[in-house]
């Protein structure tokens, strides 16, 4: 089951938006009366979401970039601020592991300069980027941020231990940006735990025993992700600097 908002009227800028949780997202706010501007890397999957979504009736613009490129988001920012005619709701949701299997904590080695700079670049510059060119039109309208972390950030490993640190150094930055932009905006995040989307990183099965870690003994649906996001963003009007782990209570 999924709540339902009454958020015609609400423009929506998603990054990520083309799978995973960032998809989940779209729809959720689409299928409750949002327009929403999807970014991802330009390419197919992105079209297809969009295709997808514009097959179902709803209101989605392709905004297509590549968050690693500075200029480029600002473009990409200005281009669904002028689509959508405004912006109210901002979800720094797009994330990478940077690699196809963890890097253990140890391994140093393969924790490489480039490694860094492209986590660095998408998972923390990106939010930033996004923050930075859509701070305006979300202040003018009294609009929310929602960035998506990671229960890695919290410690216990993840696909590597940069990527930890990105994820913790946001919700840093969502405890910044909750004062700079406050009282017009709100900025909040959600911690996942494990995900059952598309995730280029791929633990082994035999590498982390669901059931005996995570006390819901499933992995979260993107939707159930998707679900905290709408709620920050929309209805969660008297909380800002916060971070809401989602973990089917991995952490407990
Ligand atoms: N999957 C997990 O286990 C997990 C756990 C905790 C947190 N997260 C976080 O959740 C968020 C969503 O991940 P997901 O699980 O839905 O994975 P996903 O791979 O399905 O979605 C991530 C999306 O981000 C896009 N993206 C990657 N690099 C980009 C870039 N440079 N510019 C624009 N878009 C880019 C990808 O193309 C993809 O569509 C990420 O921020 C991720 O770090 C994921």
């Amino acid at each position: 089951m999924q709540p339902t908002f009454d958020l015609s009227g609400k423009r929506v800028l998603v990054t990520g938006g083309a799978s995973g949780i960032g998809l989940a997202t779209v729809r959720a706010f689409a299928a409750n009366g949002a327009a929403v501007a999807i970014n991802d890397l330009p390419g197919d999957r992105l079209d297809a979401a969009v295709d997808e979504c514009k097959s179902k009736g709803y209101t989605v613009f392709n905004v297509a970039a590549d968050l690693a490129d500075a200029d480029g988001v600002d473009a990409m920012v200005g281009n669904a601020v002028r689509h959508l005619n405004g912006l109210d709701y901002l979800i720094n949701n797009a994330g990478t592991p940077a690699t196809t299997t963890p890097i253990p904590a140890a391994d140093f080695n393969r924790q490489t300069e480039a490694l860094w700079s492209t986590l660095l670049s998408v998972n923390l510059l990106g939010p930033y980027r996004c923050t930075k060119a859509a701070s305006k039109a979300l202040l003018d309208s009294g609009g929310a941020i929602v960035n998506t972390a990671s229960v890695s950030a919290f410690g216990g490993g993840g696909s590597s231990s940069p990527y930890c640190a990105t994820k913790a150094a946001l919700l840093a930055l969502t405890r910044e940006w909750a004062r700079a932009l406050a009282p017009a905006v709100r900025v909040n995040a959600i911690a996942p735990g494990l995900v059952d989307s598309d995730w280029m990183c791929r633990f082994e099965e035999t590498e982390f025993d669901i059931a005996a870690s995570v006390p819901l003994q499933r992995q979260g649906l993107a939707q159930e992700y998707a679900g905290t996001i709408v709620f920050l963003a929309a209805g969660a009007t008297y909380m800002t600097g916060q971070t809401v782990i989602v973990d089917g209570g991995l952490l407990a």
